[in-house]
Protein backbone atom coordinates (compact mmCIF):
# COMPACT_ATOMS: atom_id res chain seq x y z
CA UNK A 1 0.00 0.00 0.00
CA UNK A 2 3.00 2.03 -0.06
CA UNK A 3 5.10 1.85 -3.05
CA UNK A 4 4.83 5.45 -4.92
CA UNK A 5 5.87 5.77 -8.32
CA UNK A 6 6.32 9.28 -9.33
CA UNK A 7 6.52 10.33 -13.31
CA UNK A 8 8.39 13.72 -14.20
CA UNK A 9 7.20 15.83 -17.34
CA UNK A 10 9.60 19.12 -17.98
CA UNK A 11 12.51 20.76 -17.04
CA UNK A 12 14.81 19.96 -14.54
CA UNK A 13 13.50 21.56 -12.24
CA UNK A 14 10.67 19.76 -12.15
CA UNK A 15 12.92 16.42 -11.79
CA UNK A 16 14.82 17.89 -8.76
CA UNK A 17 11.03 18.94 -7.14
CA UNK A 18 10.26 14.87 -7.93
CA UNK A 19 13.75 13.86 -6.50
CA UNK A 20 12.95 16.04 -2.87
CA UNK A 21 9.51 14.81 -2.99
CA UNK A 22 10.79 11.47 -3.46
CA UNK A 23 12.94 11.69 -0.09
CA UNK A 24 10.40 13.27 1.99
CA UNK A 25 8.08 10.48 1.17
CA UNK A 26 11.25 7.70 1.94
CA UNK A 27 11.79 9.89 5.53
CA UNK A 28 8.16 8.85 6.16
CA UNK A 29 8.31 5.14 5.22
CA UNK A 30 7.05 4.79 1.48
CA UNK A 31 9.06 2.92 -0.87
CA UNK A 32 9.71 4.74 -4.01
CA UNK A 33 9.24 2.33 -7.02
CA UNK A 34 11.18 2.40 -10.60
CA UNK A 35 8.21 0.23 -11.79
CA UNK A 36 4.42 2.50 -12.70
CA UNK A 37 2.95 -1.06 -13.01
CA UNK A 38 4.42 -2.60 -9.08
CA UNK A 39 3.23 1.04 -7.17
CA UNK A 40 0.20 1.58 -5.03
CA UNK A 41 0.49 5.06 -5.34
CA UNK A 42 1.35 6.49 -9.10
CA UNK A 43 2.32 10.69 -9.18
CA UNK A 44 2.40 12.70 -11.98
CA UNK A 45 4.87 15.63 -11.53
CA UNK A 46 3.90 17.82 -15.05
CA UNK A 47 5.10 21.03 -17.21
CA UNK A 48 2.94 23.38 -18.69
CA UNK A 49 5.17 24.75 -20.81
CA UNK A 50 3.65 23.49 -23.92
CA UNK A 51 0.54 22.09 -24.30
CA UNK A 52 1.96 19.02 -25.79
CA UNK A 53 3.49 18.34 -22.12
CA UNK A 54 0.18 18.57 -20.21
CA UNK A 55 -1.84 16.54 -23.07
CA UNK A 56 0.97 14.04 -22.17
CA UNK A 57 -0.15 13.73 -18.44
CA UNK A 58 -3.71 13.94 -18.92
CA UNK A 59 -3.42 11.20 -21.28
CA UNK A 60 -1.15 9.01 -18.93
CA UNK A 61 -3.83 10.59 -16.00
CA UNK A 62 -6.74 8.98 -17.54
CA UNK A 63 -4.68 5.72 -18.71
CA UNK A 64 -3.69 5.34 -14.93
CA UNK A 65 -7.13 5.49 -13.56
CA UNK A 66 -8.59 2.68 -15.31
CA UNK A 67 -6.21 0.93 -12.45
CA UNK A 68 -8.73 1.39 -10.11
CA UNK A 69 -10.99 -1.42 -11.56
CA UNK A 70 -8.75 -3.77 -10.43
CA UNK A 71 -7.39 -2.19 -7.53
CA UNK A 72 -9.61 0.27 -5.57
CA UNK A 73 -6.95 1.64 -3.26
CA UNK A 74 -4.91 2.78 -6.36
CA UNK A 75 -3.86 6.23 -5.77
CA UNK A 76 -3.48 8.56 -8.39
CA UNK A 77 -2.26 12.22 -8.04
CA UNK A 78 -1.13 15.27 -10.34
CA UNK A 79 1.67 17.67 -8.88
CA UNK A 80 3.45 21.02 -9.88
CA UNK A 81 2.93 23.45 -13.20
CA UNK A 82 -0.30 21.33 -14.63
CA UNK A 83 -1.54 21.55 -11.51
CA UNK A 84 -1.13 24.83 -10.58
CA UNK A 85 -1.73 25.93 -14.05
CA UNK A 86 -5.17 24.24 -14.51
CA UNK A 87 -6.37 24.62 -10.53
CA UNK A 88 -9.41 22.45 -10.03
CA UNK A 89 -10.39 22.89 -13.72
CA UNK A 90 -8.52 20.32 -13.91
CA UNK A 91 -10.80 17.95 -12.33
CA UNK A 92 -13.51 18.73 -14.94
CA UNK A 93 -11.31 16.17 -17.31
CA UNK A 94 -9.77 14.10 -14.50
CA UNK A 95 -12.52 13.90 -11.91
CA UNK A 96 -10.98 10.81 -10.67
CA UNK A 97 -7.99 12.14 -9.26
CA UNK A 98 -7.15 11.73 -5.80
CA UNK A 99 -4.51 14.71 -5.11
CA UNK A 100 -3.84 18.43 -6.81
CA UNK A 101 -0.58 19.72 -5.66
CA UNK A 102 0.79 22.67 -6.87
CA UNK A 103 4.40 24.20 -7.03
CA UNK A 104 4.43 25.80 -3.32
CA UNK A 105 2.90 22.90 -2.01
CA UNK A 106 5.66 19.82 -2.99
CA UNK A 107 6.37 19.33 0.64
CA UNK A 108 2.77 18.79 1.94
CA UNK A 109 2.71 15.30 -0.24
CA UNK A 110 3.62 13.22 2.50
CA UNK A 111 1.12 14.25 4.94
CA UNK A 112 -1.70 14.20 1.75
CA UNK A 113 -0.84 11.07 0.98
CA UNK A 114 -0.85 9.46 4.42
CA UNK A 115 -4.18 11.00 4.64
CA UNK A 116 -5.99 9.52 1.34
CA UNK A 117 -4.38 5.63 2.40
CA UNK A 118 -5.79 6.04 5.47
CA UNK A 119 -9.18 6.79 4.62
CA UNK A 120 -8.96 3.94 1.89
CA UNK A 121 -8.03 1.90 4.77
CA UNK A 122 -11.16 2.47 6.64
CA UNK A 123 -13.12 1.18 3.36
CA UNK A 124 -15.85 4.13 3.81
CA UNK A 125 -16.43 5.95 0.72
CA UNK A 126 -13.63 7.15 -1.27
CA UNK A 127 -12.77 10.95 -0.05
CA UNK A 128 -12.70 13.99 -1.90
CA UNK A 129 -9.97 15.37 -3.92
CA UNK A 130 -7.45 16.99 -2.17
CA UNK A 131 -6.65 20.19 -3.39
CA UNK A 132 -3.51 22.32 -2.48
CA UNK A 133 -2.43 24.87 -4.35
CA UNK A 134 -2.07 28.01 -2.72
CA UNK A 135 0.86 30.01 -2.48
CA UNK A 136 3.23 29.81 0.98
CA UNK A 137 5.71 31.87 1.98
CA UNK A 138 9.35 29.96 2.57
CA UNK A 139 8.44 27.42 -0.23
CA UNK A 140 11.63 27.86 -1.65
CA UNK A 141 13.89 26.86 1.20
CA UNK A 142 11.10 23.27 1.48
CA UNK A 143 12.99 21.50 -1.34
CA UNK A 144 16.75 20.83 0.09
CA UNK A 145 16.05 16.71 0.55
CA UNK A 146 17.99 14.65 -1.50
CA UNK A 147 18.01 10.74 -1.87
CA UNK A 148 20.34 9.35 -0.67
CA UNK A 149 22.04 7.53 -3.76
CA UNK A 150 24.88 5.65 -3.66
CA UNK A 151 27.71 6.59 -6.11
CA UNK A 152 25.48 9.69 -7.38
CA UNK A 153 28.17 11.49 -8.71
CA UNK A 154 26.37 15.27 -9.86
CA UNK A 155 23.47 16.42 -8.49
CA UNK A 156 20.89 19.36 -9.15
CA UNK A 157 20.40 22.13 -6.61
CA UNK A 158 17.61 24.40 -6.69
CA UNK A 159 18.63 28.10 -5.89
CA UNK A 160 15.20 30.43 -6.04
CA UNK A 161 11.64 29.21 -7.94
CA UNK A 162 9.89 31.81 -9.69
CA UNK A 163 10.43 34.14 -12.36
CA UNK A 164 9.41 38.38 -12.17
CA UNK A 165 9.79 38.24 -15.89
CA UNK A 166 6.99 38.59 -18.37
CA UNK A 167 8.05 36.82 -21.42
CA UNK A 168 4.78 37.43 -23.53
CA UNK A 169 4.79 33.42 -24.80
CA UNK A 170 4.95 31.96 -21.45
CA UNK A 171 3.04 30.40 -18.66
CA UNK A 172 5.71 30.21 -15.71
CA UNK A 173 5.30 33.27 -14.09
CA UNK A 174 1.54 31.48 -13.25
CA UNK A 175 2.95 28.35 -12.84
CA UNK A 176 5.80 28.88 -10.61
CA UNK A 177 5.26 32.47 -9.13
CA UNK A 178 7.30 35.00 -8.25
CA UNK A 179 10.93 35.05 -7.38
CA UNK A 180 12.15 34.10 -4.01
CA UNK A 181 15.57 32.86 -2.99
CA UNK A 182 16.91 30.42 -0.97
CA UNK A 183 19.71 31.99 1.62
CA UNK A 184 23.69 31.34 0.12
CA UNK A 185 23.98 29.82 3.16
CA UNK A 186 21.62 27.48 3.43
CA UNK A 187 22.66 26.52 -0.08
CA UNK A 188 26.47 26.15 0.74
CA UNK A 189 25.04 23.97 3.46
CA UNK A 190 23.03 22.00 0.90
CA UNK A 191 26.13 21.32 -1.15
CA UNK A 192 28.83 20.31 1.05
CA UNK A 193 25.75 17.43 2.39
CA UNK A 194 25.90 16.39 -1.02
CA UNK A 195 29.68 16.15 -2.15
CA UNK A 196 30.16 14.65 1.74
CA UNK A 197 27.84 11.90 0.09
CA UNK A 198 30.04 11.65 -3.03
CA UNK A 199 28.64 14.47 -5.09
CA UNK A 200 31.18 15.71 -7.24
CA UNK A 201 29.40 18.41 -9.09
CA UNK A 202 26.49 20.43 -8.92
CA UNK A 203 23.88 22.28 -11.22
CA UNK A 204 22.55 25.23 -9.55
CA UNK A 205 18.43 25.47 -10.35
CA UNK A 206 16.22 28.41 -11.24
CA UNK A 207 14.54 30.16 -13.83
CA UNK A 208 16.35 32.82 -13.86
CA UNK A 209 19.41 32.58 -11.91
CA UNK A 210 20.98 36.13 -12.62
CA UNK A 211 18.40 37.02 -10.35
CA UNK A 212 18.92 34.99 -7.70
CA UNK A 213 18.85 37.34 -4.26
CA UNK A 214 18.16 40.12 -5.77
CA UNK A 215 16.35 42.03 -3.56
CA UNK A 216 17.10 40.07 -0.41
CA UNK A 217 21.47 40.03 -0.64
CA UNK A 218 23.01 43.09 -1.53
CA UNK A 219 25.75 43.15 -4.46
CA UNK A 220 28.98 43.57 -2.88
CA UNK A 221 32.48 44.54 -4.66
CA UNK A 222 30.58 44.89 -7.54
CA UNK A 223 29.30 41.38 -7.35
CA UNK A 224 25.66 40.06 -7.81
CA UNK A 225 24.34 38.09 -5.35
CA UNK A 226 24.83 35.12 -7.68
CA UNK A 227 28.14 35.88 -8.22
CA UNK A 228 28.99 35.77 -4.66
CA UNK A 229 27.13 32.07 -4.47
CA UNK A 230 29.63 30.90 -7.14
CA UNK A 231 32.18 32.40 -5.36
CA UNK A 232 31.49 30.71 -2.29
CA UNK A 233 30.79 27.36 -3.81
CA UNK A 234 34.21 27.60 -5.43
CA UNK A 235 35.40 27.02 -2.01
CA UNK A 236 34.29 23.53 -1.12
CA UNK A 237 36.76 20.86 -0.57
CA UNK A 238 35.94 17.93 -2.84
CA UNK A 239 33.70 19.70 -5.05
CA UNK A 240 34.96 19.64 -8.77
CA UNK A 241 32.24 21.37 -11.34
CA UNK A 242 29.29 24.13 -10.96
CA UNK A 243 26.78 24.29 -13.82
CA UNK A 244 24.30 26.30 -13.65
CA UNK A 245 20.82 26.41 -15.74
CA UNK A 246 19.45 28.98 -16.32
CA UNK A 247 20.79 32.49 -16.87
CA UNK A 248 18.77 35.62 -18.58
CA UNK A 249 20.85 37.83 -21.00
CA UNK A 250 19.39 41.08 -19.46
CA UNK A 251 21.48 39.79 -15.87
CA UNK A 252 24.32 38.79 -17.36
CA UNK A 253 26.86 41.28 -16.57
CA UNK A 254 30.71 41.46 -16.47
CA UNK A 255 30.75 39.68 -12.92
CA UNK A 256 29.96 36.92 -14.10
CA UNK A 257 31.91 36.86 -17.05
CA UNK A 258 34.61 37.23 -15.20
CA UNK A 259 33.93 34.32 -13.02
CA UNK A 260 34.34 32.25 -15.89
CA UNK A 261 37.55 33.74 -15.55
CA UNK A 262 38.29 33.35 -12.21
CA UNK A 263 36.36 30.43 -10.74
CA UNK A 264 38.23 26.74 -12.16
CA UNK A 265 34.95 24.90 -11.13
CA UNK A 266 32.78 26.85 -13.70
CA UNK A 267 32.49 24.78 -16.37
CA UNK A 268 33.00 26.45 -19.67
CA UNK A 269 29.15 25.35 -20.49
CA UNK A 270 26.39 28.05 -20.63
CA UNK A 271 22.85 27.81 -21.44
CA UNK A 272 21.93 31.20 -22.56
CA UNK A 273 18.01 30.98 -24.31
CA UNK A 274 18.03 33.59 -26.88
CA UNK A 275 14.65 32.36 -27.85
CA UNK A 276 15.05 34.95 -31.05
CA UNK A 277 17.65 36.35 -33.27
CA UNK A 278 15.42 39.43 -34.69
CA UNK A 279 14.75 42.35 -32.27
CA UNK A 280 11.57 42.57 -33.58
CA UNK A 281 10.33 39.37 -32.57
CA UNK A 282 12.68 40.28 -29.07
CA UNK A 283 10.31 43.21 -28.59
CA UNK A 284 7.30 40.97 -29.42
CA UNK A 285 8.01 38.75 -26.44
CA UNK A 286 8.89 41.16 -23.97
CA UNK A 287 12.59 40.14 -23.84
CA UNK A 288 14.55 42.89 -22.75
CA UNK A 289 18.04 42.71 -24.94
CA UNK A 290 18.82 42.87 -28.09
CA UNK A 291 20.65 40.40 -30.57
CA UNK A 292 23.84 43.38 -30.11
CA UNK A 293 23.71 42.32 -26.51
CA UNK A 294 23.43 38.81 -26.62
CA UNK A 295 26.08 38.50 -29.23
CA UNK A 296 28.37 40.83 -27.08
CA UNK A 297 27.69 38.27 -24.23
CA UNK A 298 29.19 35.47 -26.40
CA UNK A 299 31.74 37.42 -27.59
CA UNK A 300 33.33 38.56 -23.52
CA UNK A 301 32.96 34.49 -22.61
CA UNK A 302 34.94 33.33 -25.57
CA UNK A 303 37.50 35.78 -24.70
CA UNK A 304 37.91 34.23 -21.35
CA UNK A 305 37.37 30.85 -22.83
CA UNK A 306 37.54 30.42 -26.35
CA UNK A 307 36.72 26.71 -25.83
CA UNK A 308 33.18 28.10 -24.13
CA UNK A 309 30.45 25.90 -25.36
CA UNK A 310 26.85 27.43 -25.78
CA UNK A 311 23.65 26.13 -25.55
CA UNK A 312 19.97 27.58 -25.90
CA UNK A 313 16.57 27.81 -25.64
CA UNK A 314 14.75 28.87 -29.57
CA UNK A 315 11.17 29.39 -30.14
CA UNK A 316 10.16 29.38 -33.60
CA UNK A 317 6.90 30.58 -35.49
CA UNK A 318 5.84 32.98 -32.32
CA UNK A 319 3.37 34.75 -33.53
CA UNK A 320 4.10 37.20 -36.58
CA UNK A 321 7.56 35.62 -37.25
CA UNK A 322 8.37 35.97 -41.25
CA UNK A 323 10.24 34.80 -43.10
CA UNK A 324 13.29 37.55 -42.40
CA UNK A 325 12.90 37.31 -38.69
CA UNK A 326 13.30 33.04 -39.50
CA UNK A 327 16.31 33.96 -41.10
CA UNK A 328 18.17 36.30 -38.69
CA UNK A 329 17.92 33.58 -35.96
CA UNK A 330 19.30 30.95 -37.92
CA UNK A 331 22.27 33.40 -38.86
CA UNK A 332 22.36 33.94 -35.18
CA UNK A 333 22.43 30.37 -34.58
CA UNK A 334 25.12 29.79 -37.33
CA UNK A 335 27.05 32.32 -36.23
CA UNK A 336 27.17 31.57 -32.33
CA UNK A 337 27.52 28.24 -33.59
CA UNK A 338 25.67 26.16 -30.82
CA UNK A 339 27.01 22.78 -29.83
CA UNK A 340 23.53 22.12 -28.11
CA UNK A 341 19.94 23.85 -27.98
CA UNK A 342 16.35 23.01 -27.53
CA UNK A 343 13.71 24.18 -30.46
CA UNK A 344 10.43 24.75 -29.55
CA UNK A 345 7.37 25.14 -32.08
CA UNK A 346 5.69 28.01 -30.20
CA UNK A 347 2.64 26.91 -28.38
CA UNK A 348 -0.59 28.56 -27.29
CA UNK A 349 -0.64 29.22 -23.59
CA UNK A 350 -4.35 30.38 -22.84
CA UNK A 351 -3.73 33.30 -20.75
CA UNK A 352 -0.70 34.95 -21.90
CA UNK A 353 -0.55 38.48 -23.96
CA UNK A 354 1.09 36.21 -27.20
CA UNK A 355 -2.04 33.36 -27.14
CA UNK A 356 -4.64 36.48 -28.55
CA UNK A 357 -1.58 37.69 -30.82
CA UNK A 358 -3.07 37.89 -34.68
CA UNK A 359 -0.81 36.70 -37.07
CA UNK A 360 -0.69 32.90 -35.48
CA UNK A 361 1.91 30.93 -37.66
CA UNK A 362 0.95 27.93 -39.19
CA UNK A 363 1.68 24.57 -38.05
CA UNK A 364 3.78 23.36 -41.66
CA UNK A 365 5.91 26.96 -40.94
CA UNK A 366 6.72 26.13 -37.84
CA UNK A 367 7.50 22.59 -38.56
CA UNK A 368 9.80 23.14 -41.39
CA UNK A 369 11.67 26.50 -39.19
CA UNK A 370 12.32 23.13 -36.63
CA UNK A 371 13.40 21.11 -38.77
CA UNK A 372 16.04 23.84 -40.31
CA UNK A 373 17.28 24.13 -37.06
CA UNK A 374 17.66 21.00 -35.81
CA UNK A 375 19.60 19.80 -38.87
CA UNK A 376 21.70 23.07 -38.34
CA UNK A 377 22.45 21.83 -34.56
CA UNK A 378 23.25 18.38 -36.11
CA UNK A 379 26.14 19.66 -38.41
CA UNK A 380 27.46 22.00 -35.87
CA UNK A 381 26.83 19.43 -32.82
CA UNK A 382 28.81 16.68 -34.71
CA UNK A 383 31.84 19.51 -36.27
CA UNK A 384 32.06 20.40 -31.92
CA UNK A 385 32.61 16.40 -31.44
CA UNK A 386 35.04 15.77 -34.43
CA UNK A 387 37.16 18.87 -32.91
CA UNK A 388 37.45 16.98 -29.87
CA UNK A 389 38.95 14.00 -31.44
CA UNK A 390 42.93 13.31 -30.69
CA UNK A 391 42.71 16.11 -27.77
CA UNK A 392 42.62 14.42 -24.01
CA UNK A 393 39.42 15.60 -22.05
CA UNK A 394 38.97 15.64 -18.25
CA UNK A 395 36.01 13.60 -17.87
CA UNK A 396 33.86 13.47 -14.97
CA UNK A 397 32.75 9.71 -14.30
CA UNK A 398 29.16 9.03 -13.95
CA UNK A 399 28.96 5.54 -13.71
CA UNK A 400 28.14 2.42 -16.24
CA UNK A 401 27.41 2.58 -19.74
CA UNK A 402 25.12 0.25 -21.81
CA UNK A 403 27.69 -2.31 -23.08
CA UNK A 404 29.91 -4.45 -20.50
CA UNK A 405 33.20 -2.56 -19.18
CA UNK A 406 31.57 0.45 -21.03
CA UNK A 407 31.50 3.49 -18.40
CA UNK A 408 30.31 6.75 -19.07
CA UNK A 409 30.70 10.52 -18.23
CA UNK A 410 31.23 13.96 -19.47
CA UNK A 411 33.87 16.78 -20.10
CA UNK A 412 33.56 20.10 -18.93
CA UNK A 413 31.58 21.03 -22.06
CA UNK A 414 28.72 18.53 -21.12
CA UNK A 415 29.53 16.33 -23.97
CA UNK A 416 28.67 12.80 -23.37
CA UNK A 417 32.33 10.57 -23.49
CA UNK A 418 32.15 6.68 -23.24
CA UNK A 419 35.04 4.77 -22.21
CA UNK A 420 36.63 1.44 -21.13
CA UNK A 421 37.06 1.46 -16.96
CA UNK A 422 35.61 0.22 -13.94
CA UNK A 423 33.71 1.10 -11.26
CA UNK A 424 36.36 2.66 -9.27
CA UNK A 425 36.84 5.39 -11.52
CA UNK A 426 33.68 6.56 -10.38
CA UNK A 427 33.33 10.22 -9.49
CA UNK A 428 36.98 10.76 -10.38
CA UNK A 429 38.28 13.17 -13.10
CA UNK A 430 39.98 11.00 -15.62
CA UNK A 431 41.91 12.23 -18.56
CA UNK A 432 40.40 10.36 -21.54
CA UNK A 433 42.41 10.50 -25.07
CA UNK A 434 39.27 11.18 -27.94
CA UNK A 435 39.45 8.88 -30.45
CA UNK A 436 35.86 8.63 -32.08
CA UNK A 437 33.10 11.35 -32.66
CA UNK A 438 28.92 10.78 -33.74
CA UNK A 439 26.22 13.96 -33.54
CA UNK A 440 25.73 12.90 -29.62
CA UNK A 441 28.84 10.85 -28.17
CA UNK A 442 32.49 10.87 -27.94
CA UNK A 443 34.23 7.50 -27.54
CA UNK A 444 37.85 7.23 -26.05
CA UNK A 445 40.63 5.38 -23.49
CA UNK A 446 41.72 6.73 -20.56
CA UNK A 447 44.97 8.03 -19.99
CA UNK A 448 46.38 5.66 -17.40
CA UNK A 449 49.21 7.57 -16.49
CA UNK A 450 47.69 10.78 -15.95
CA UNK A 451 45.12 9.02 -13.68
CA UNK A 452 47.75 7.57 -11.37
CA UNK A 453 48.36 11.74 -10.94
CA UNK A 454 44.97 13.15 -10.88
CA UNK A 455 43.38 10.46 -8.43
CA UNK A 456 46.70 10.37 -5.92
CA UNK A 457 47.37 6.47 -7.66
CA UNK A 458 47.89 3.42 -7.38
CA UNK A 459 45.41 3.75 -9.58
CA UNK A 460 42.86 1.45 -9.65
CA UNK A 461 42.47 1.78 -12.96
CA UNK A 462 42.78 -1.15 -14.98
CA UNK A 463 44.89 -0.48 -18.01
CA UNK A 464 42.86 0.71 -20.67
CA UNK A 465 41.13 -2.26 -22.80
CA UNK A 466 40.55 -1.72 -25.85
CA UNK A 467 37.32 -3.51 -26.86
CA UNK A 468 36.20 -1.01 -29.40
N1 LIG B 1 5.78 27.79 -26.74
C1 LIG B 1 6.94 27.23 -27.10
N2 LIG B 1 8.04 27.25 -26.32
C2 LIG B 1 7.95 27.88 -25.13
N3 LIG B 1 8.85 28.07 -24.16
C3 LIG B 1 8.26 28.76 -23.17
N4 LIG B 1 6.98 29.02 -23.48
C4 LIG B 1 6.76 28.48 -24.70
C5 LIG B 1 5.64 28.44 -25.56
N5 LIG B 1 4.48 29.00 -25.24
C6 LIG B 1 10.23 27.63 -24.26
C7 LIG B 1 11.21 28.80 -24.16
C8 LIG B 1 11.79 28.62 -22.78
C9 LIG B 1 11.75 27.12 -22.63
C10 LIG B 1 11.89 26.60 -21.26
O1 LIG B 1 10.51 26.77 -23.17
O2 LIG B 1 12.20 28.66 -25.13
O3 LIG B 1 13.09 29.15 -22.65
Amino acid sequence: MNRVFIKTYGCQMNERDSEAVAALLRARGYAIVDDEAAADVVLLNTCSVRDQAEQKAIGKAGYLKRRRRTNPRFVLGVMGCMAQNRGRDLLDQLPDLDLLVGTQKFHLVPDHLDRIIESLAAQGPRPATIVDLAAEEGSQNTIRDHLPQEKRVSAFVSIMQGCNMSCTFCIVPKTRGEERSRPIEAIVEEVEGLVAGGVREVTLLGQIVTSYGRGTIPDRAGKSPFVQLLERLEQIPGLARIRFTSPHPRGFKRDLVEAYRDLSKLCEYIHLPLQSGSDRMLRAMNRPYNVTLYRRIVDDLRAVHPEMYFSTDIIVGFPGETDDDFTATREVFREVGYDMAYIFKYSIRTGTPAATLPDQVPQEVKEARNQELLALLEAQSLRRNQALVGTVQEILVEGPGRRPERFTGRNRGNRVVHFPGSDRLIGRLVPVRIERATVSSLYGLPEVEAIHEIAGGPASAEPARHSA
